[in-house]
């Protein structure tokens, strides 16, 4: 039996976006959306949808959480062996997705993803819960298959009594965070009768650059919806 979806229809009205009065920087707006979200209680506004795709050309998506918004890009924190750190070295090209249904809001984040440094990355896996650090421990490598929750409940008590609660639970070589260098960012703002708005920031160069953010210039344009 099919299950059927097509009478199933919302009417977005809560908001609009208008290229003329948007900000210079992406980040701005970026960060300005964020807020909103987190003030209207969005329930984790930062867990975001992660494209990747690795050499087999077959895109892979899943939910990760956006650590933090730098000058630059977005950070995100995962096991560097996991099927999509596999995807990531295979071709460091991919696109993140922010839903925020309370708000009407979709953003849509493309860029290239490097590993952060390790510094940085040892620096918040010491910040994690106790307990959560030693399940990074257990879920190596990220991905893989496992025979049973038995094994990696005995796995996870074996490591949590070699590392007590108030010691030092080291960071693991495997663990660590990606960030996602903007190129582009697009900005969706549901409206009535699917007359949706789309503004999109792309990098540009030379003299179409509309606005100077520090070293980068953006260009703003609005899309079909
Ligand atoms: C709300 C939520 C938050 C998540 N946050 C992360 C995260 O920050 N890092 C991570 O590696 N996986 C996170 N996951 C698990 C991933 O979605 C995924 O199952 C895991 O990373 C393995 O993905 P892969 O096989 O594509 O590498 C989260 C899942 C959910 C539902």
């Amino acid at each position: 039996m099919s299950m059927d979806f097509t009478d199933q229809r919302l009417s977005y009205e809560k908001g609009e976006l208008d290229q003329q009065s948007v900000p210079t920087s992406p980040f701005e707006l970026l960060k300005a959306w964020m807020n909103e979200a987190l003030v209207q209680k969005v329930q984790e506004p930062y867990a975001m949808s992660l494209a990747t795709c690795g050499a087999d050309n077959k895109p892979s998506v899943r939910i990760v959480l956006l650590r933090e918004i730098t000058e630059t890009g977005i950070v995100f924190y995962t096991n560097y062996e996991s099927a999509k750190g596999q995807d990531i070295t295979e071709n460091p090209n991919a696109e993140a997705l922010f839903f925020w249904h309370e708000l009407e809001r979709q953003v849509r984040i493309s860029g290239s993803i490097a590993k952060i440094d390790a510094d940085k990355s040892a620096a918040y896996f010491q910040k994690r819960p106790h307990d959560s650090q030693v399940g990074a421990w257990v879920s190596q490598p990220q991905s893989g298959e496992v025979a049973n929750r038995e094994i990696m409940e005995q796995t996870f008590e074996q490591l949590q009594a070699a590392h007590p609660d108030n010691t030092t639970v080291p960071t693991p070589e495997f663990w660590g965070g990606y960030e996602i260098t903007v190129e582009s960012i697009e900005f969706w703002q549901g409206r009535a009768n699917r007359m949706h708005d789309r503004i999109v920031y792309t990098q540009s160069s030379g003299d179409d650059s509309k606005v100077n953010e520090g070293n980068t210039s953006w260009t703003t344009k609005r899309l079909l919806p």
